[in-house]
């Protein structure tokens, strides 16, 4: 896509924009190479996993262009990187009627069946020399994409075939795909393309791990999550899934006037090259052409070997008459084509028998049912126990103790029940009963509205002090080694532990006395709790278990004060200030932070030598801006406006786009204009000077 000269050119133009940014200057006649410079970067990023440049310097450009467009609203252009950022809500996806219909493939499942296709395919063709194309069959939901004048106008999911959902808006939150591409260097001027749509394997943990903190059932699988994210109705949403697509079918197009079909549609991969030289994500790198159905079949069992190291997830390979002539040969029945057809790697699934369901408790007392089922391997593991989430689901399944179930296990992801065979039930089955009371305290379990888990409130019940240390202690919270759930358990059980702070306390020569504790393991032991006094303000907080606080939420929170305890003083609104925290979760903080039991923990560890300051915000001048939010106009008397954000930044405050009841301090120099005007029309917007400002940072 980009030629090592194009590559250094706008390498270039980064540098000498970063150079104005840093002098504070907008450059408002360079705003086409601000977006060709940042097109070039999102596609060293996104498509070619290789940025040249950091985050922080993406999101400065970034943040310039959408600073010029805002004040020039007639330089914005539909395909400006700025254009895929989303408001509000979409109330519903209208049906559109895609060109050519979208079939489905043919499967096959071994090596017969694969001849099978071959045989047929020269049979229908009436020659003995073809050529095939194999590339991976993606496991996510399938889109349609029009291009029409280089622009992207309409992208659709693939509803029943023949029509589908426009869904747009979603669809431009996906960066791997362009809002615009040069068709028309090739004589296109409308193309229908076919693709996948997909959530890394990264990604969708990160996302369950988010639902799991939340109290709500994970999904089951990446595909899931993929497809139903595309239908979602806040685009914004869409966004934080982190999408990515690969395109591998072009089902229609038409020429612009005088031009000729080009070379590359001739063929499957060349229409391939064609779409990554456009700047698509297409299975360029990762398809193969063969002329001998053998070598498909060796290639199609490396792919096998090789897929649970892929980031993201594939079901299959995908084989296809190479020549487009040939495809046309053969065409199609009402359901497939007959040129293609998918193979399927082994199914992930097996039967088992469910032999009981227990419940656990968790850290927020949250009441997980959890099955055991009769030992099962898929995939080379060994299932016997698997999640349920919450009542709902065990309705959903119709599942019922002594049913047999179909269970999933797919790459990294854990294994889930995808059905009961309730068709072969014997009537001996019995109704799975969720308990009234705390399977561990007995007291009365309570299910919020609108909520799906129940719980048990009672903070003192054991299993959640326990579960709330075992967090404590945990990889990527504290990460004291050598502790473990096992050893947290046992020390409860002992009365040797019985809250956080005394991990800090723990009597070690009475568990010296102990069976299985060595000197070795006990001066381990006692080391890693020492150094874990030294941990990051983050990992402390995310170590609370504070509820809805994830990992990504642990890092901004530590990252707004320059102490724990100045939480206590955060109103909601300066919690819902803060990047990511909507109104659950600053709820949820808020509630911790008035606790008097809480704060009387925390100030007990900090007396035990834990850190509870963010020692990166005292080499700043303090962190007397957290939560806060600002946004400058107009020229500052002595700062320049690069310097005066990142201020704001080391002070933990936020710079914000534009004026809205968001902005806290619009700090006005020189020369201010309609952002002036409009914050004066909010009554919650502070205006304040350069000196104003300089003193909020420097109080005490
Ligand atoms: S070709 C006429 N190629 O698999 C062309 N499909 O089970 C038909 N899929 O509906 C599609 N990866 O959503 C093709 N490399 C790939 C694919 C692929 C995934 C999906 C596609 C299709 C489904 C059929």
């Amino acid at each position: 896509m980009f030629s090592k000269e194009a590559t250094q050119k706008l390498q270039a133009n980064t540098t000498q924009l970063m150079k104005e940014l840093e002098n504070g200057k907008m450059p408002v006649k360079e705003i086409e190479k601000l977006r060709d410079v940042l097109r070039f970067h999102e596609y060293r990023y996104y498509i070619l996993n290789d940025p040249l440049i950091s985050d922080y310097e993406y999101d400065q450009l970034f943040k310039m262009l959408e600073k010029i467009e805002a004040e020039n609203n007639s330089l914005v252009t539909p395909d400006s990187p700025t254009q895929r950022v989303a408001k509000g809500l979409t109330k519903e996806f209208p049906t559109v009627q895609h060109l050519v219909p979208m079939l489905s493939l043919d499967n096959s499942y071994n090596e017969e069946d694969l001849k099978d296709f071959d045989r047929r395919a020269k049979e229908l063709t009436g020659t003995n020399k073809i050529e095939y194309c194999a590339e991976p069959k993606f496991d996510g939901g399938s889109i349609s994409l029009i291009y029409e004048n280089d622009m992207l106008v309409r992208g659709a999911t693939r509803g029943n075939g023949t029509e589908g959902d426009e869904i747009t808006t979603n669809i431009k939150q996906i960066r791997t795909i362009p809002l615009s591409a040069a068709f028309s260097k090739y004589g296109l001027q409308q193309v229908e393309i076919r693709g996948e749509v997909l959530i890394n394997k990264t990604n969708f943990a990160k996302y369950n791990q988010q639902l799991i903190d939340e109290g709500l059932p994970p999904l089951a699988n990446p595909r899931n999550a993929a497809s139903g994210t595309l239908r979602i109705k806040d685009p914004a949403e869409a966004r934080r899934r982190n999408l990515e697509a690969f395109v591998y079918h072009i089902s229609d197009y038409t020429l612009l006037k005088g031009k000729r079909v080009p070379e590359e549609l001739q063929t499957h991969s060349g229409s391939l090259e064609l779409l990554w030289d456009l700047g698509f994500r297409s299975p360029k790198k990762e398809m193969k052409v063969f002329s001998s159905i053998d070598k498909v079949i060796e290639f199609c069992n490396e792919f096998e070997i090789r897929r649970d190291n892929l980031p993201y997830e594939i079901d299959g390979m995908v084989i296809k008459t190479n020549k487009v002539e040939l495809q046309e040969q053969m065409g199609m029945t009402t359901h497939h084509p007959r040129w293609a057809i998918a193979y399927k790697f082994k199914a992930r699934q097996a039967t088992s028998k469910l032999l009981n369901v227990e419940f656990q408790v968790g850290r927020t007392g949250s009441i997980t049912p959890v099955a055991k089922i009769e030992p099962v391997a898929i995939g080379g593991v060994t299932v016997s126990s698997i999640s349920l989430f919450n009542e709902d689901v065990i309705k959903e399944k119709d599942l019922m103790i002594g049913d047999r179930v179909l269970v999933e296990r797919a790459g990294d992801v854990i294994p889930y029940i995808v059905k009961s065979l309730a068709d072969i039930r014997k009537g001996t089955e019995k109704k799975i009963k969720f308990p009234a009371t705390c399977p561990v305290c007995d007291s009365r379990l309570f299910k919020e509205e609108g909520e799906a888990v129940w719980r048990c409130i009672n903070i003192e019940c054991p299993a959640q002090v326990v579960e709330r240390i075992i967090h404590f202690v945990s990889k990527d919270a504290m990460d004291i080694r050598g502790f473990g759930e096992a050893n947290v358990r046992k020390f409860y059980e002992l009365n040797l532990l019985k809250d956080i702070p005394g991990i800090y306390t723990l009597n070690f020569s009475t568990i010296g006395e102990m069976e299985g504790f060595g000197k070795k393991s006990i001066d381990n032991l006692q080391q890693a709790i020492i150094n874990s006094k030294n941990q990051p303000l983050n990992r402390l907080i995310f170590g609370l278990g504070i509820r809805f606080v994830g990992e990504t939420t642990a890092k901004t929170l530590a990252n707004a004060v320059s102490h724990l305890l100045d939480f206590k003083d955060f109103s909601l609104e300066q919690l819902q200030n803060l990047e990511d925290v909507g109104p659950k979760v600053a709820g949820s903080i808020h509630h911790f932070f008035s606790s008097p039991d809480n704060i009387h923990m925390l100030k007990q560890l900090e007396k035990l030598g834990l850190r509870l300051k963010n020692d990166k915000k005292q080499l700043a001048t303090g962190g007397n801006l957290g939560g806060l939010t600002f946004l400058f106009t107009g020229t500052l008397p002595t700062l320049k406006r690069g310097a005066a954000e990142q201020m704001v930044e080391q002070n933990g405050g936020t710079i914000v786009s534009g004026v809205s009841s968001k902005l806290n301090y619009l700090v006005v120099g020189e020369d201010a204009g309609s952002k002036l005007e409009k914050a004066k029309k909010i009554n919650t917007v502070k205006i304040i000077s350069e000196e104003e400002f300089l003193s909020m940072i420097n109080k005490k």
